[in-house]
């Protein structure tokens, strides 16, 4: 939360205050229908708990959860939350009730803005939604389509060890976070738009900005009546880096339709290739009432552009950090790596279900450090009785993933180490089936780009550790590596890890 934010949630604390007190002094049985809701701090008025959140809301969440328990009541400016914290917990609103929260909250903006109800992750439940993740899942996301992008992800993969060659050549230290982002916007920009973020437009620029604004604090999404006066001008900036957004991409839909003519049967079909060749067509054969046109086709790319972005390079980054801060574990990825793949070529994909420690590595890296640490906040559709406790239509729900993947009592004393052999034999997996260990999410809202992320993930960190040995900077120790997080739609690492590459293939 920003210095802005928090002065404007101060000055209101203080009218909150005032209110406060004179609404214990004047309704002094307003307590009867808290009683039913689970317990959680009492909330002020107007502002609810939103100053409790801190700077880290998922390390200020899991505190309170500690006191309140792992279905906890909290109200965020006057939006009623529920901040869910346990495996058990989180099967019965993932699991067992899904249906009844698989619905995500809107602000009343997004009554207008088509990006928010034409696309996936935040279109609240019904038939539409159904039908446009229906139609991802089955043409863009299968695993047919993933590893129809295979020889994108081996040149961009070898481009990064290329480019890594060269300074370890000139022993350089690099900005390996820097590097590892770049690599995956282009993966990305390559297999979503057919094109490289180094085209004619400020493509990069354009959709990073999208991001910061979309992930920026706003409080006109908890305290609705402050939105006409846009207190932090997140209403200006929204609408501004919308028109950029939408100009972008009207001109790379022209660009498709302009050259479709010219294709030939080399062509690599991109996901905008594949909608257009569905436009005019019912998304769902099911649902005939909804047809693709440009603007379900733009909704639907900045989704998977948002979906892909950033998720991948931040696990990553978190992965290899972790691995730069337990030489043991780097030393037995890189022992893995030369038996199953040798020493004379690099990583293919068909050698990843052969790697299973760096199976493990994953898996341990993303209960650490999950790059979603609160999932994509939930709704409630209906009335829900949840451990006996009332859970109000329309509630928020939070997940807190990242709670759950520290908590001792689950993952025994040594939970705040990097021990990917924990994973040895347990059978755990990330796909949403055990929910002490939910990075994508589950249910009818986990991530549908789930088998793409985890392909991605494995076949860069696999390559960095097995092309090169890797040395901190002069004078720096394992134990030196920055960990810290900085908050927003993802939780990356606050500062950028750098080291220096030495060649290790004999080819
Ligand atoms: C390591 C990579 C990734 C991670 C860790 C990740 C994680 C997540 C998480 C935690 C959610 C929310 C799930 C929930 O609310 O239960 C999500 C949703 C989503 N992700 Fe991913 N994701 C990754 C990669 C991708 C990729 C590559 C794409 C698409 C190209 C994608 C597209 C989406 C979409 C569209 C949703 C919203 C689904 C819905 O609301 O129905 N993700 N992801």
């Amino acid at each position: 939360m920003d210095s802005s934010a928090l002065a404007i949630i101060l000055s209101l604390l203080f009218t909150a205050l005032l209110s406060f007190a004179a609404r214990l002094l004047l309704l002094p049985s307003g307590r009867s229908h808290r009683q039913r809701l689970p317990p959680g701090p009492l909330p002020l008025p107007i502002i609810g708990s939103l100053h409790l959140l801190g700077d880290l809301p998922h390390r200020s969440l899991r505190c309170l959860s500690a006191r309140y328990g792992p279905i906890m009541s909290i109200r965020l400016g006057l939006v009623p939350t529920v901040i869910v914290s346990s495996p058990e917990a989180a099967r019965l609103f993932l699991g067992t009730h899904d249906a009844v929260f698989a619905s995500r909250p809107r602000s009343p903006e997004a009554e207008l803005d088509f990006y928010t109800t034409k696309g996936l992750v935040f279109t609240e439940y019904g038939p539409y939604w159904r039908s446009v993740r229906k139609l991802c899942t089955t043409h863009l996301l299968s695993g047919v389509r993933v590893r129809s992008f295979e020889g994108v992800r081996r040149e961009e993969a070898g481009e990064l060890v290329a480019s890594l060659r060269e300074a370890a050549a000139a022993c350089k230290a690099v900005d390996l976070s820097t590097r590892v982002a770049r690599t995956m916007e282009e993966m990305a920009c390559r297999m979503i738009l057919g094109r490289s973020t180094d085209g004619e437009h400020d493509l990069k620029g354009i959709i990073q900005e999208a991001a910061r604004v979309a992930g920026a604090f706003n409080l006109a999404d908890f305290v609705p009546f402050l939105r006409p006066l846009d207190l932090q001008g997140s209403t200006r900036r929204f609408k501004a880096i919308r028109r950029s957004v939408d100009k972008l991409l009207e001109k790379i839909i022209d660009d498709h339709v302009r050259d479709a003519a010219y294709y030939d049967s080399e062509h690599q079909e991109d996901f905008i290739d594949i909608l257009l060749s569905m436009m005019n067509q019912p998304i769902d054969r099911r649902e005939e009432k909804y047809i693709i046109d440009r603007t379900n086709i733009k909704a639907i790319i900045l989704d998977m552009i948002s979906g892909s972005f950033e998720t991948s390079s931040t696990s990553i980054d978190w992965a290899f950090s972790e691995l730069m801060r337990n030489p043991q574990a780097m030393a037995r990825l890189q022992e893995e790596l030369e038996t199953v793949v040798g020493l004379t070529r690099m990583v293919e994909e068909s050698d990843l279900s052969k790697l299973n420690y760096l199976d493990m590595v994953v898996k341990e890296s993303m209960r650490l450090h999950p790059v979603i640490p609160l999932l994509v906040p939930r709704e409630s559709m209906e009335d829900a009785i949840i451990n006996e406790r009332f859970i109000p239509k329309k509630s928020q729900i939070i997940v807190n993933i990242w709670a759950i993947g520290r908590d001792p009592s689950v993952w025994s004393e040594n939970a705040e180490e990097f021990v990917p052999e924990r994973f040895a034999d347990n059978g755990i997996d990330v796909k949403g089936h055990h929910f002490e260990l939910l990075p994508f999410g589950s249910g009818r809202r986990g991530c549908p780009g789930i088998q793409l992320g985890l392909i991605q993930v494995k076949l860069v960190l696999a390559q960095l550790a097995h092309c090169f040995k890797w040395e901190l900077p002069k004078g720096m120790v394992p134990s030196d590596i920055d960990m810290s997080e900085r908050f927003g739609l993802s939780v990356p690492k606050a500062n950028h890890l750098f080291a220096v590459p030495t060649y290790r293939l004999l080819v």
